[in-house]
């Protein structure tokens, strides 16, 4: 049996409303899918709606253990042993893939052991993973608490404007700080219309000229996804052949390696 080291970790970027959830939820299907599995997908936006797309209830949130474990470790058992025990009970499993959902940031305070500890237990409980998913907040907070030492895919996601595409290039910049490793940075622009304007791709053409993105695609502006959120349905039934779900594991299927 090959050992792995842990999971391929692939992350979403991007200002909010671009796409980053609807996204998420597409790749899920698409790893499940083509038996890229298992996968842990992490939902660490507070404003936490990934489960929604997914069509799962959430019971807890990692925030909210990471709450409980400073006050209530019983006597005799460790914080990680605390933690170990009850991430697994966050744990949401369904069919090919778990979710988990980071929930709230911390509130004042001193959190820096207790996230230490959650980052820890998130390292173990990932190498149980071959892919680790990490919807983001467009700030990013989450993804530096997790400590993550590299993110191998990292997908930026915009709006199809001339500032969107600025804003990306940005976003892609800002992840040199978080002192991760980052393998890729894929640049995809949701909700085109059709046929795409050519100036769209003269800034898409000229972001990628400028930063360390390279260009994924574009993935167009969907009645199918609308439907499916005014019906509050699972985008996991939308079908294979439906054209954003074509549009996105095209995108996919180039990047990541089964
Ligand atoms: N390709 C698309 N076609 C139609 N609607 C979309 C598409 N992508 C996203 N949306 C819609 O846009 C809104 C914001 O998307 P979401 O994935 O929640 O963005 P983010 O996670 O980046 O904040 C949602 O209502 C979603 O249904
Ligand atoms: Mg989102």
């Amino acid at each position: 049996m090959i050992q792995r080291a842990g999971a391929d970790v692939i992350a979403m970027a991007g200002k909010g409303g671009t796409g980053k959830t609807t996204l998420t939820a597409l790749l899920i299907k698409y790893l499940v899918n083509s038996n890229m599995t298992p996968v842990l997908a992490v939902d660490a936006d507070a404003n936490a709606n990934l489960n929604e797309l997914l069509g799962l209830e959430v019971d807890v949130t990692l925030g909210e253990i990471r709450d409980k474990m400073k006050t209530e470790t019983p006597q005799g058992m460790t914080k990680n042993e605390f933690m170990e025990i009850h991430i697994n009970q966050a744990v949401i499993e369904a069919k090919g893939f778990d979710l988990l959902v980071m929930g709230q940031p911390e509130g004042p305070g001193c959190y820096c052991m207790a996230n230490s500890i959650l980052a820890q237990v998130m390292e173990k409980l990932s190498r149980n993973y071959r892919y680790l998913l990490v919807d983001n907040e467009a700030g990013m907070e989450h993804l530096s608490r997790l400590n993550l030492r590299t993110i191998h895919t990292l997908f930026v996601v915009s709006d199809p404007s001339s500032r969107g595409v600025l804003t990306a290039a940005r976003i892609a910049d800002l992840t040199k700080a978080l002192q991760v490793e980052v393998g890729k940075k894929v640049l995809i622009v949701n909700r085109v219309p059709e046929p795409v304007p050519q100036a769209l791709d003269e800034h898409v053409k000229r972001a990628v000229e400028q930063t360390d993105l390279v260009f994924g695609g574009y993935v167009s502006a969907s009645d199918e996804v609308f439907q499916k959120e005014m019906a509050q349905e699972s985008l996991l039934s939308l079908p294979d052949d439906s054209p954003v779900v074509k549009q996105a594991f095209g995108i996919f299927s180039r990047f990541l390696k089964g």
